[in-house]
């Protein structure tokens, strides 16, 4: 196993990625709280690149929750056990200042993939996720950076952010990791109560039934079905679901108004939001 750098300012970045040509840079953005999820992100990363960045930094501007930001799991130093089991060159943790040694103040505006969803239901949130993952691509300079499909999303974001600022990297999306029970990996899992762990396998177990459902049912109808099903359970409730166009993130109104159709949906599960998707068509 090669020795893993960790590193948490940009001057030690530097000098950790000096001589490194950006061709052979493969980056995984994260916050931290590594689960097997992220470590299939690396250990692709690997594969794929002569030198693998990851960063853990629990960006603030994303968080429309101050809770959520204070309550986010902080697991520093499991988290670099993980990354150099899974072949991580350098791992940078920064610190806010860091990041951000003025306050970002850029606005991003994506058209109508960052108003849906996610977009709609945590104000400001893709803002964030736009500034942090702009800033680490200016001082990573990666070729590839890799994104958990969970995230679904956050992908088509970063992509449209790729494209409006003209960024030379390839966006590498990369297939959720379920528990055994289908939960999808997520580090909020962590925070969920024993009960509402117990009820959080009901959201895939719902939505796994899409594809089938579809040939019965109309958008609208699947809807339906979906959040009644997943709120038939009482500890959970469904935030929003819907059937959208896997690259613009809209709504369909019927099955054949896209090629790639996904199902996407949020769900309070006591005081944690879950997301997860599936793909329908
Ligand atoms: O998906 C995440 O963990 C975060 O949104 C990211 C991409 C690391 C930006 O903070």
């Amino acid at each position: 196993m090669k020795n893993m750098k960790v590193v948490n300012t940009v001057a030690d970045l530097n000098a950790a990625l000096a001589n490194t040509p950006k061709e052979g840079v493969g980056f995984v953005p994260t916050m931290g709280a590594l689960h097997a999820g992220h470590r299939s992100l690396v250990e692709r990363a690997r594969k794929e690149n002569n030198t693998v960045v990851v960063s853990v930094f629990v960006n603030p501007t994303q968080f429309n929750d101050k809770n959520d930001l204070k309550n986010y799991p902080r697991t520093p130093e499991a988290d670099c056990a993980i990354l150099e089991a899974a072949g991580a060159d350098i791992v940078f943790m920064p610190t806010v200042e860091v990041i951000y040694p003025e306050p970002d103040t850029r606005q991003f505006d994506f058209g109508l993939v960052d108003k849906v969803m996610e977009g709609a239901t945590r104000p400001g949130h893709f803002n964030g996720v736009a500034q942090v993952v702009s800033r680490l691509f200016d001082l990573v300079r990666p070729a590839r950076a890799y994104f958990g499909e969970k995230d679904f999303q956050q992908i088509a974001v970063i992509k449209a952010m790729v494209e409006q600022l003209a960024i030379d990297v390839e966006i590498v999306e990369c297939a959720i990791v379920r528990g055994e029970d289908g939960l999808a990996l997520s580090s909020r899992n962590e925070l969920l109560t024993p009960e509402h762990r117990k009820a959080a396998p009901h959201i895939y177990a719902t939505i796994s039934q899409c594809a089938e459902k579809m040939a019965s049912m109309t958008p609208a109808e699947l809807t339906a079905w979906v959040v009644a099903t997943i709120d038939s359970n009482p500890l959970l409730k469904t935030i929003y679901f819907e059937a959208v166009d896997a690259r613009t993130m809209q709504r369909v109104e019927k099955w054949s108004d896209s090629e790639r159709i996904q199902g996407c949906c949020a769900v309070q599960a006591g005081n944690i939001r879950l997301i997860d998707n599936i793909k329908i068509k």
